[in-house]
């Protein structure tokens, strides 16, 4: 009979569940992904102009059984094939974190079977591997994590050592674009938007320049003086006419690229690495695609960037990074399936006194961090 993983998402505001086959021989997690459901509540959240967390908390807490429900119905597997269970335990809002965490809890306690806990960057960096086989990374890698809440640059080797070289020091790539929208008068979270007004074909994204934070310091992003030198230049414009708003759309996009393209580069010179990755929301940016791609390819580095919809926060990136752990210490989850289970009943690396934790930094281990 087939054993299938069964992932969790709820970090934020998009309640996510996904079923892959569970098995060792696959090259991709991809090829093992069988159905995938997003409730996303943006619409909730819109009339505020950013999540509220007790409303996202309450919105999960609604949703995450239906979702399961629907990704189990859509996978056509029964819950008695689901053998084991990997749940975003960190970092995120943290009473979003603690209906998923907690529901996966239950689920891995009633079942006796595994519950994985998974850090939501690196999940974000795993959902390359939901590609198909020829756009796989090939480690090491360099990869660059640019969402709404992070921006973190980080080298990841094998087996799974991942180190920060940057993050950002005030906000993160997403807020950016949002902050800029929101003050272009386009609904939250307006970077798709701003992403679309950049992208009209007479828009000049060097009619202004804007600043680029923390240029000459590496290990650093930074994103708030170049949000008040835009606030500033949409203040001098007054009204902005149609063909002003589309420039400061590019001319703020094409900053913020720049922005992360330098840190990027001055990564590749210091370390050596075979793979450029570009995950998290704002890597559905086309211009940052097209940028980093060109990049990639003058520096002679493979290029990976997940498809669209495994950008944004999904639950098939956290049973890509469930699936990895899991073939990794193979041998562990083995042993404690065959009733060797030490003194946890949660499966052989979490505890119940494990909670969801808000703050986990990439790349640092699971325990410690509450
Ligand atoms: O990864 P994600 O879904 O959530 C977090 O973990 O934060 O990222 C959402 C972020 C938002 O800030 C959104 O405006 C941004 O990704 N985003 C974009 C684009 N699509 C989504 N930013 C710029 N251009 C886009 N095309
Ligand atoms: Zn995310």
């Amino acid at each position: 009979m087939k054993s299938f993983l069964l992932a969790i998402e709820t970090s934020c505001d998009e309640t996510a569940a996904a079923v892959f086959e569970l098995r060792r021989d696959a090259r991709s997690a991809g090829e093992l992904l069988r159905s995938e459901v997003v409730a996303s509540q943006i619409t909730s959240h819109q009339p505020y102009g950013g999540v509220v967390p007790e409303l996202a908390s309450r919105e999960h807490l609604k949703n995450l059984p239906l979702v399961v429900k629907d990704a189990l119905l859509k996978s056509g597997v029964a819950i008695d094939s689901i053998k084991a269970v990997s749940a975003t335990r960190g970092p995120g809002l943290k009473g979003c974190l603690l209906v998923g965490w907690e529901y996966a809890k239950g689920l891995a306690y009633a079942r006796g079977i595994p519950l994985i806990a998974v850090n939501h960057l690196e999940a974000h960096l795993n959902s390359c591997f939901l590609m198909p086989n020829d756009q796989q990374p090939e480690f090491p890698c360099l990869a660059l994590l640019v969402s709404g809440g992070h921006t973190s640059l980080a080298t990841w080797e094998l087996p799974n050592k991942i180190s920060v070289v940057a993050q950002t020091r005030d906000d993160a790539a997403g807020e950016a674009f949002d902050k800029i929208a929101a003050l272009m008068g386009y609904p939250y979270p307006g970077g798709p938007a701003l992403a679309a007004a950049a992208a009209k074909p007479d828009a000049n994204k060097h009619a202004y320049e804007f600043p680029i934070g923390m240029a000459d310091d590496s290990s650093a992003f930074s994103f708030s003086g170049f949000k008040t030198a835009v606030a500033r230049k949409i203040a001098e414009l007054s009204t902005l006419d149609a063909k002003e708003r589309i420039d400061v759309a590019a001319s703020a996009q094409e900053a913020i690229v720049e922005a992360l393209l330098v840190k990027v580069d001055s990564a590749v010179q210091k370390n050596k690495v075979k793979s450029l990755l570009l995950t998290g929301g704002v890597a559905a940016n086309g211009r940052l695609r097209e940028k980093l791609a060109h990049f990639a390819a003058a520096k002679q580095l493979k290029f990976c960037v997940p498809a669209a919809k495994w950008c944004t926060d999904n639950a098939a990136m956290v049973g890509a990074a469930g699936l990895a752990a899991y073939q990794r210490d193979y041998a562990m989850y083995e042993q404690w399936l065959s009733g060797q289970r030490a003194d946890s009943c949660l499966g052989p690396d979490v505890s119940f006194e494990v909670s969801a934790a808000a703050r986990w930094p990439l790349g640092e281990p699971l325990h410690g961090q509450r």
